[in-house]
């Protein structure tokens, strides 16, 4: 599933439709016009540098702030479509709580630092129902495996984890319910290089496997061109280039993604 010509894109029916999304802070501050579509299983990188927008769009794409104009569609497991800003806010925060995940770049914004690493992966399934002692523990041991942590820290909070094993711990959180979207906003970015890489491996893999569909907020193109099957550029709250990452990447077709790739812009 990694690559963008593997996926039946034209067949499937879109996951996320994004139409016209606009929330602006100040002319040419925030997003401004932002459409694509979104297919189950497809990675979708967004890039730009700093203020570009990035982190203003996956807000109003993951129900956290409201637009000023513009709709997003969430077709959910029962085959519905929802009107994301037309439905209640219980239901958004189901969806948040059962189909979405979120990771947030601080693992402070995602987890709760003061409960163990085993109450931060449970409370999420008991949201969802989970009740058995037994069963969220297991859940628990299980997906802190799943994310390379060792299960004999299952007590201890995440306060006393490596920045590398907090953001992996938030990625144990989210998935532990089944989601079948994820939003990232720079998953990776204040982490060390080596931890990075490891963490992106990771990422990967488990997207693979799970066939998740992801929008990665990233302004580092080394990381949208691991994960992504597709990649938006971003300028000043416009979409200045969108297409497949190795098209984009290899072949930028806008000056400023040119500059982007010529690494020329600050970060
Ligand atoms: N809550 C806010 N109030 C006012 N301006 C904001 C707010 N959030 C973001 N901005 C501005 O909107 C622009 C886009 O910000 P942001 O979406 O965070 O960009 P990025 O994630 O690409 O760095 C920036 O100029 C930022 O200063
Ligand atoms: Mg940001």
């Amino acid at each position: 599933m990694m690559h963008a010509e593997q996926t039946p894109m034209e067949a499937a029916t879109p996951l996320l439709q994004v139409q016209g999304i606009r929330k602006l802070y100040a002319p040419g501050k925030g997003v401004d016009g932002v459409d694509f579509d979104l297919y189950p299983g497809e990675i979708l990188g967004i890039v730009g540098e700093s203020g570009s927008g990035k982190t203003t769009l996956l807000g109003c794409l993951s129900g956290s702030l409201i637009p000023d104009q513009g709709r997003v569609f969430y077709r959910n497991r029962d085959d519905r479509k929802l009107d994301l800003y037309n439905i209640s806010e219980s239901d958004r925060r189901v969806l948040l709580r059962t189909e979405w995940g979120v990771v947030h770049q601080h693992a402070r914004d995602g987890l709760r630092m003061s409960v163990s690493a085993g109450a931060n992966i449970g409370e999420r399934l008991m949201a969802v129902g989970g009740r058995h002692y037994g069963q969220l523990r297991e859940a628990g041991e299980n997906w802190l495996r799943e994310v390379e942590i060792d299960p004999v820290r299952i007590n201890d909070t995440p306060r006393t984890f490596s920045g590398g094993m907090q953001q992996r711990l938030q990625i144990a959180r989210n998935l532990v319910t089944g989601p079948r979207l994820i939003f990232m906003d720079e998953p990776t970015g204040g982490l060390d290089v080596s931890v990075q890489a490891r963490l992106l491996d990771l990422l990967r893999n488990l997207v693979m496997d799970l066939g998740l569909a992801v929008v990665l907020v990233t302004h580092d193109l080394a990381v949208a061109r691991l994960l992504s099957h597709r990649l938006m550029v971003m300028k000043q709250g416009k979409v200045v280039e969108h297409g497949l990452t190795d098209q984009v990447l290899d072949d930028p077709r806008h000056p400023y993604t040119q500059l982007l790739v010529s690494s020329v812009l600050g970060n």
